[in-house]
């Protein structure tokens, strides 16, 4: 088959869908793989190496013109022209945007969106959702304790000690447990909140405190429980009292990163404009839902309304972040990861003779399958 890996060119990519180690093992199976020249350089990795493991170095419309192509976002407006009817794109796709699938399918694509992959034992080698939020999770603390403008540990000098910073935690998946871990390592004291009964036990097993909200009806116990491992929008009655707890330990806090997400809905607010009015001069907000939130004033906010997408702003002494792709910002390994997730992917829809195959038998085929010959089959 024919594998094609463009450059990727939308705001803040830095990632590419494919490396060295994994073309080399595309070309092994007997693949032909064609690399748009400079699609790794911003990954470091440079076009020698992708020639050193038989891949072809092409321009952008050569690296389109493949049987398959290979992809970290969708193709934008210029780009998919470029791509033969009756292609296959795999990428993350965005597959809740019922728009993106309509322009995909009308390009007469068959497309798979690999963030729709189960959260199962078996899918995890190519949960892209997991490998990139765990980079993202990580990138959070180390912004965070750049900009903060004081000291991560607690440090004993001869000019006097220095207290450990508190960092708050809101939302703790796969983003927010690296975060814990992250925070921890620099010498952080931590405390964490979830929705997720479940997260308890993995938030106090590394080491921060679990800030309990607890569960007054069957209602919010149901919600709380989710479904297929994400969460679901939470009872008001909950929120309320969660976002009572929450103003108060922001205001103790000297870091907060959020991470809350609810797969096809808008990210909850938990931080509110008036926590954050209450929040110490000089602390830190990382919203890695920033642009994912409720609209506000015709704007989408994040976890917090006050922040801005890809934007640091400072809103009542408080240095508010709203990076979009913190994954982006350690490319080398976020595109690592991500191309081995691509690879382990690609056993399920190529066979060994090199032809595609849907098997809508696999529950991972089923789930990715976004647009099938120019069809949307996946409902938004
Ligand atoms: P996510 O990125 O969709 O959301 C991040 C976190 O925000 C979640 O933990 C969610 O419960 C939390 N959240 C949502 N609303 C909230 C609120 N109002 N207040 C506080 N927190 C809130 O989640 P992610 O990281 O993608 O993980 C989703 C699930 O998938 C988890 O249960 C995780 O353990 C599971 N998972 C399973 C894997 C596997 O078995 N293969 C691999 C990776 C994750």
């Amino acid at each position: 088959m024919h594998i094609g890996v463009p450059a990727e060119t939308r705001a803040y990519e830095t990632r590419v869908a494919a490396t060295p180690e994994t073309v080399k093992k595309y070309v092994s199976q007997g693949h032909r793989v064609t690399v748009q020249s400079g699609a790794g350089t911003p990954a470091s990795f440079p076009d020698d190496a992708f020639v050193a493991v038989g891949a072809e170095m092409t321009d952008t419309a050569g690296a389109f013109a493949a049987d398959l192509i290979l992809k970290v976002q969708s193709p934008t407006e210029a780009e998919l022209p470029l791509i033969k009817r009756g292609a296959t794109l795999v990428g993350m796709l965005d597959p809740f945007n019922a728009d993106n699938a309509a322009r995909l399918a009308a390009a007469g694509l068959t497309a798979f969106a690999l963030e729709a992959a189960p959260r199962t034992t078996r899918a995890q080698s190519l949960d892209v959702l997991s490998s990139q939020a765990n980079i993202a999770g990580y990138k959070a603390v180390l912004l965070a304790a750049d900009l903060y403008p004081r000291f991560m540990p607690m440090l004993m000098t001869a000019a006097g000690t220095v207290k450990a910073a508190r960092v708050l935690i809101l939302g703790a998946g796969v983003a927010g447990l690296q975060a814990i871990a992250t925070a921890k390592r620099l010498g952080a004291v931590i405390e964490a909140s979830d929705v997720r009964p479940a997260v308890k036990e993995q938030i106090e097993s590394l080491g921060a405190k679990f800030l309990d909200v607890p569960y007054e009806t069957d209602d919010e116990r149901e919600a709380a429980e989710g479904v297929g491992g994400y969460a679901r929008p939470m009872p008001p009655s909950w929120l309320a009292r969660q976002s009572a707890l929450v103003h108060e330990r922001a205001r103790q806090a000297d870091v907060v990163i959020t991470t809350a997400l609810i797969p096809g809905r808008p990210a909850p607010t938990l931080i509110s404009a008036e926590t954050v009015q209450a929040m110490k001069p000089g602390s830190v907000l990382i919203d890695l839902a920033a642009g994912r939130g409720a609209e506000v004033d015709g704007r989408r906010g994040g976890n917090c309304p006050l922040t801005e997408p890809d934007k640091i702003v400072t809103k009542h002494g408080v240095t508010l972040a709203g990076y979009t792709n913190l994954a982006a910002m350690v490319p080398a390994d976020a595109s690592s990861l991500y191309a081995r997730n691509l690879l382990d992917f690609m056993k399920l829809i190529v066979t060994k003779e090199g032809t595609l195959n849907i098997d809508l038998a696999d529950d991972i085929v089923a789930a990715t399958l976004l647009v099938r010959d120019g069809a949307v089959v996946r409902a938004a």
